[in-house]
């Protein structure tokens, strides 16, 4: 039960602000990208950017010619200012909470980069900062911006897939070629010291939203499988002179989740071998199915025989179901900004557009807990000789009370 004398944060609508000041942290490679593309968003504008690195808020400074923090307390003071309404975190994955935590105590609304959260204790410190506080807390999901999972979405919504009954997401990256930069150390590091999915919210984030997940149903039990580390050790050698007997991560690990209505999901991870990339979008209905990779494809079951869409047929039945969030303006003002297609505007306009009229964001702090929980979870399954785990009610039975995922406009 939620504590007495709280409300809970679904459908949460805050004061419009129609000029968002943002206070960005982390100055790193994500950072970089988002201190270009979120001054083109309408709407906001960046007040004030921080890194704990003096050297990289020294080149902010001169570059974009915005107020600028930093050392160790430097995200305090950017937490602080009266000129920032939202903090936006692109830091390493240790310090998103504390920073997160930091920004809705000083009545900022907080967004974070993926994933944002990594312990069961970390997810549930956030949303019950964010309840107390009354301040969004959303997590920076850009892959649900994607324009195939956007339409796929929208087909769900429509009934066209009949009932949901599966679904399955990954993140098939292969890392090889980076695990040498100096920023990719910590995350080399991390996979080194914890075994479990570490990366889960590319994949579970847009299944989730299709399935409507603490819309009328919710993750209930997980149970996770992984290979030995075969390729992980080898690299941590080649790239950090390193020799580890004891690396924890396997190469890939498998997730499967189960809901409350009795509907699964399937989740992968594996950032250490050749296979290409893939996030492993696809949606299984009672009468239709779709995926994006390794080619996209859409078959629905309701002639006979059942038929499998392509080519021109294809992009014409997706072109039925453009989202509601996407006008020509907006799409043409994704292409020439960019980011990962497009969908690192989408997802930034989406949050501002919100912010700026006062509604529900796309993403709420429950969804950050759902698809980040996933890192701890399949540790514990994994840890428990692939054991069955629940997966925490972080709604605490609000679930029920929503029917579907669907966009504030
Ligand atoms: N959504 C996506 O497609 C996508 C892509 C790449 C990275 N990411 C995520 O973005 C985040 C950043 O990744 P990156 O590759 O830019 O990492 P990075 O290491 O290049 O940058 C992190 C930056 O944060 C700064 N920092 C760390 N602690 C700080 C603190 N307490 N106060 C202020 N600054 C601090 C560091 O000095 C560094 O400059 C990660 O969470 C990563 O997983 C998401």
């Amino acid at each position: 039960m939620i504590p007495e004398g709280r409300t809970d944060m679904l459908q949460f609508r805050a004061e419009p602000i129609p000029d968002v000041g943002i206070g960005l942290v982390g100055l790193g490679v994500r950072g970089t990208e988002a201190a270009a593309r979120l001054p083109q968003v309408p709407g906001c504008h960046l007040a004030a950017v921080c890194d704990v690195n003096p050297r990289l808020a020294e080149l902010a400074r001169s570059s974009i010619g915005v107020k600028v923090y930093t050392g160790e307390d430097g995200y305090k003071a950017i937490c602080e200012d009266p000129d920032v309404d939202l903090i936006y975190v692109c830091t390493d994955w240790y310090h998103h909470v504390p920073i997160a935590l930091c920004a809705m105590e000083n009545g900022k609304h907080a967004a974070i980069e993926v994933p944002s959260a990594h312990t069961l204790q970390e997810c549930w410190n956030l949303i019950d900062t964010s309840e107390r506080t009354r301040r969004h807390c959303t997590i920076l999901e850009n892959c649900c911006y994607d324009s195939f999972e956007l339409t796929a979405l929208e087909m769900a919504r429509r009934g066209v897939f009949g009932q949901l009954i599966h679904a399955e997401g990954s993140y098939h990256h292969n890392l090889e070629e980076r695990w040498g930069r100096t920023t990719m150390r910590w995350r080399l590091k991390l996979n080194r010291d914890c075994r479990g999915d570490l990366y889960p919210t590319h994949g579970i984030g847009p299944v989730c939203q299709a399935l409507g997940i603490h819309r009328g149903d919710r993750l209930k039990t997980l149970v996770s499988m992984d290979t030995a580390p075969f390729n992980g050790p080898r690299y941590l050698k080649a790239n950090m002179g390193e020799e580890c007997a004891d690396f924890k991560n396997g190469d890939q690990t498998m997730t499967m989740i189960r809901t409350e209505m009795g509907r699964t999901i399937l989740l992968q991870h594996d950032v250490m071998t050749p296979r290409p990339y893939d996030r492993g979008y696809k949606l299984v209905g009672t009468e239709g199915y779709a995926a994006k990779y390794p080619v996209f494809q859409v078959c629905l079951g309701n002639s006979d025989p059942e038929r499998v869409y392509a080519g021109d047929e294809l992009n014409s039945l997706l072109s039925d179901y453009r989202s509601p969030i996407l006008t020509p303006e907006i799409e043409e003002m994704a292409s020439r900004v960019g980011g990962h297609d497009g969908m690192d505007f989408l997802m930034d306009y989406r949050l501002i557009y919100c912010l700026n009229h006062g509604l529900p964001l796309d993403m709420d702090v429950y969804d950050l807990a759902e698809w980040c929980c996933i890192s701890e979870l399949s540790r514990m399954s994994l840890e428990a000789g692939s054991t069955p785990v629940d997966v925490p009610d972080f709604t605490r039975g609000a679930w029920q009370r929503l029917h579907g995922f669907s966009y504030a406009l």
